[in-house]
């Protein structure tokens, strides 16, 4: 495998698994979810964390805060438009922390001047340097995009760099926001902007792009090649549309192959693993099985001439050790005589942090799973913390308690459903459905006394085995928006309740976070 020089170049890992990861559709976070991934991000050692979108909602302000407040490391920064009030948010999210970062951004090719902003250039030049000016009255570190850039006239481009860049922008980014580059074209506009604004030694370039056509990561990586030094992206390729590049993949790229790309990451890979799978969880989006580096078919192999080569020497058949990335195998396994110190020191090499009251309670699901399982494996650990964290907030959140069916293929389908609700009462519900999981999320209906649409249903098994835990997706949607929610366990009908239940806590919860929104950032990026 190729070597490391030492003086290879820093890139910069610049994370948007908040922000434009939460563009991705359905995927609506809380402030506490989205403090849990940034603590994770940075024990990943992300340089910089975008953590929302301030001026967005109330819910965004919020978490932008206090991640700026109480995660340690990584630069916390928030987008915010070329408009004042924007950045006056931001600012004001921002306050009093040290290593705080402004990305203000405006679109700046013809096509969304003319159909979009409805501006002429010069108004938009305007507006992209009066924000920077105005973001530097916050913090020294700006950021600036060009939205669009990669369909922008080139000469406006690098006249736009120019321009922030003497108006104090430290990092300029340039989007490929559609993901309509291909990776020869978009090296060649990073080499184009180096060559072409004279001041672009006082910034650092960065780049973010789209995966629309599947090439986001290459797209990054030839900009890498072409001297860019920061690259923006989310874990799991999540992301507006199609997603942004994966960062996983990038850092790997990097990582991996440090004689082509003479650059490396401040990354500890070790932590790629669980961060993916943390996110997946709290998302709600279950991971591509032959995703590169997170799949969980990414180290697997399976022909017999593959196998065989792998079993003489692994490098026959695998370019990096799976233990870089945290990959630890299915050989690490808890049982039901496992006790809590077992449980806990399994739990924080899974990057979950517990308090002795948190872990009573992870203990309690631990044994019960224990019991209908005979071995619990890090998978297993993953879906039981995601679910301990789905139903921490008791005070507003509903909760599942028993669930009753009655099914086969000569009755009609009963489900009788018990939720504690948040006002502390217990309430059943008994409802007919065309089936099990119909017929259950019938009744809890009834027991919320809400209208919502079931819109996603998918189970899938966490680990191989009869007695494998099902962890159920759903999606629902009301008013036009769409939540998710996730569910574990070894009973597909409860775990299909929780999901659904978590679903509507998501949506109760983010009501009212957001209530009293100005814009949301899928109307404004
Ligand atoms: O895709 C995009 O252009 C963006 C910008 C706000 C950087 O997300
Ligand atoms: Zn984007």
């Amino acid at each position: 495998m190729a070597q490391k020089s030492e003086t290879e170049d820093k890139v910069v890992i610049f994370d948007t698994t908040l922000r434009d990861g939460e563009q991705s559709a359905g995927a609506g976070l809380t402030v506490e979810e989205k403090l849990r991934i940034a603590q994770q991000l940075a024990d990943l050692g992300v340089d910089v964390i975008e953590a929302g979108f301030a001026a967005s909602s109330p819910g965004d302000f919020e978490a932008v805060r206090r991640i700026a407040q109480e995660v340690k490391g990584p630069t916390i920064c928030t987008l915010a438009r070329a408009v004042p009030s924007d950045i006056e948010a931001a600012g004001k999210a921002l306050e009093g922390v040290e290593n705080a970062r402004i990305h203000t951004f405006v679109s700046s090719s013809d096509i969304h001047l003319m159909h979009q902003m409805r501006k002429d250039r010069e108004a938009i030049m305007n507006m992209a340097v009066e924000a920077v000016k105005q973001a530097k009255q916050y913090t020294d570190d700006v950021e600036f995009s060009p939205m669009d850039a990669s369909r922008t006239d080139p000469v406006y481009l690098y006249a736009m760099l120019e321009a922030v860049i003497k108006a104090g922008a430290t990092t300029v980014n340039i989007p490929d926001t559609v993901g309509y580059a291909t990776p020869e074209e978009f090296g060649e506009l990073i080499k184009g902007v180096f060559e072409n604004v004279p001041n672009i030694n006082d910034a650092v370039v960065s780049v973010h792009c789209h995966n629309d056509l599947g090439m986001a990561g290459a797209n990054s990586l030839a900009a890498v090649e072409n001297g860019a030094r920061q690259v923006e992206g989310c874990i799991n390729g999540l992301g507006e549309r199609a997603g942004n590049a994966a960062l996983e993949e990038v850092i790997m790229a990097l990582e991996t192959r440090p004689d082509h790309y003479q650059a490396g990451t401040n990354i500890d890979t070790k932590e790629i693993g669980n961060t993916s799978r943390m996110i997946s969880g709290i998302f709600g989006f279950p991971v591509q099985y032959n995703k590169a580096i997170v799949g969980r078919n990414a180290f697997r192999h399976s022909s017999g001439i593959h196998q065989d080569g792998y079993l003489k020497d692994h490098s026959t058949f695998e370019i990096m050790e799976p233990e870089t990335v945290g990959w630890r195998g299915e050989a690490l396994v808890l049982t039901k005589l496992s006790g809590r110190a077992g449980l806990r020191a399994r739990l924080a090499d899974l990057g979950y942090r517990l308090k002795d009251e948190e872990l009573s309670d992870v203990f309690t699901a631990f044994k019960d799973l224990a019991d209908n399982k005979s071995e619990v494996d890090d998978r297993d650990l993953h879906a039981l913390m995601s679910e301990q964290h789905r139903f921490a907030d008791t005070d507003r959140t509903y909760q599942v308690g028993a669930v009753h069916v009655v099914c086969g293929n000569d009755t009609e389908p009963e489900a009788e459903i018990t939720l504690m609700c948040p006002d502390g009462e217990e309430r059943s519900a008994k409802k007919h459905g065309t089936g099990p999981v119909d017929a259950v999320c019938k009744a809890i209906d009834s027991v919320v006394d809400m209208d919502v649409e079931l819109t996603e249903f998918a189970v899938n098994a966490v680990t191989e085995g009869i007695d494998a835990l099902g962890d159920v997706t759903i999606r629902i949607e009301k008013d036009g928006s769409i939540y998710s929610g996730r569910g574990a366990d070894t009973d597909i009908v409860v775990a299909s309740a929780k999901a659904y239940v978590n679903a509507i806590n998501r949506l109760l919860m983010i009501d009212t976070q957001d209530a009293g929104a100005t814009a949301t950032p899928s109307e404004t990026v």
